[in-house]
């Protein structure tokens, strides 16, 4: 049976780099603050003078992972794009991406689905490749989080989160008996909580999208957060949505090597760690240097992992999970052949 194997990553961040001490200088916060609530020492953000958009950071990805790989773009049989930041309304940012590889056909298809867009594309895939629908799938999380926050205080609970990048991973449907690939995903939501995280404007629900009479610095242009509720809400459904996982690949934590978490807050990655009862070495990090990338936090947290051989030998599991806006949320379990 074919087993969805992962052949390389690639990560990317553009050349900037914000630390919290440059966030004083703008906003009414502190580098104790953020690092105390949330781990985080610096993020990467675009170029605020240029044009930078998802498709580019993961274009950039994207060729790490395909050298690595060993593939030309014209190998790639299906893009699964992941953001909630589009370089535009509308063409997807995988069709951008596709025209940027030089390709001209190839199916590219994009998700939504924020923090979890990674864990949703990764099922995506495995069930392309299962199908016989697709056989070399290219998987990106990109997003450019910066051009869209509110840079005042009024923002600052969300602006000093959020970072710039892109991860990207080669998937490859390989014919094996051995226990291997992608083991089980198991992914949820809940949009009755699509108000606790969210970017209001510009709706197309509205009769005019951009309304009169509304300044462009009106808060429902940038995104907004109820942080507390989202912290407990991680708390309380990642452990489930991590031993529905473990339940369907028939496997126990005690076999996980690696847990890769979503990086929105260290305080949910290391409070997810105590109370699953796991060694700190088995719960991954990276926000400290990225800060919250979204759909890009995993891929590019696996790339790291696998560079700091912390996971990616024969044989290894890793379990990825995560929760964010939608509400969305998953755990994804995936062994190394
Ligand atoms: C956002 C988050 C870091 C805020 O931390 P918190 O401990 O919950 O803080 P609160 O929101 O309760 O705010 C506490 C105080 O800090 C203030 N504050 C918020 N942001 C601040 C900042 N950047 N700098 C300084 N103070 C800040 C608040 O105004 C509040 O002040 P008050 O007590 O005078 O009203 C935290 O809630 C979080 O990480 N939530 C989950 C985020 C997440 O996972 N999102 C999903 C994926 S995107």
């Amino acid at each position: 049976m074919k087993k969805s194997i992962i052949k390389s990553t690639g990560m990317f961040v553009p050349p900037n780099i914000i630390t919290n001490h440059d966030l004083e200088k703008i906003i009414d916060t502190s580098d104790e603050w953020i690092q105390q609530r949330t781990g985080i020492e610096q993020r990467y953000w675009i170029d605020q003078d240029g044009a930078t958009g998802a498709s580019d950071l993961g274009f950039e990805a994207s060729k790490i992972a395909l050298k690595a790989a060993d593939w030309t773009a014209q190998d790639i049989d299906f893009i699964i794009f992941a953001t909630l930041s589009p370089d535009i309304m509308f063409p997807g940012s995988g069709c951008l991406l596709q025209a940027k590889l030089g390709l001209d056909s190839t199916p590219a298809l994009d998700i939504r689905q924020q923090c979890t867009g990674f864990l949703y594309g990764l099922a995506t895939a495995d069930a392309y490749i299962k199908s016989g629908l697709a056989n070399k799938i290219l998987l990106v999380g990109g997003e450019v989080h910066s051009s869209g926050l509110d840079k005042t205080t009024r923002g600052r609970d969300i602006t000093v989160i959020f970072g710039d990048g892109a991860g990207a991973v080669c998937i490859e449907g390989v014919e094996t008996d051995e226990q291997a690939g992608v083991l089980s995903s198991a992914l949820h939501a809940d949009g009755n909580l699509a108000e606790a995280l969210m970017t209001e404007l510009p709706a197309s629900r509205l009769p005019l999208r951009v309304p009169e009479g509304v300044p462009t610095d009106d808060a429902r242009y940038y995104p907004v957060m109820d942080g507390p509720l989202i912290f407990k809400k991680a708390l309380r459904m990642l452990p489930k949505v991590i031993n529905e996982s473990l339940e369907k690949a028939h496997i126990s934590l005690d076999e996980i090597d690696l847990i890769i978490p979503h990086q929105a807050n260290i305080r949910i990655n290391q409070a997810l760690g105590q109370f699953l009862k796991l060694d700190d070495n088995k719960v991954f990090h990276n926000i400290q240097k990225y800060g919250n990338t979204t759909a890009a936090s995993i891929p590019m947290a696996l790339h790291e992992a696998m560079e700091q051989n912390r996971i990616g030998a024969s044989g290894d599991v890793v379990l990825f999970t995560g929760l964010g806006a939608g509400l969305t949320w998953g755990s994804v379990i995936y062994k190394f052949l």
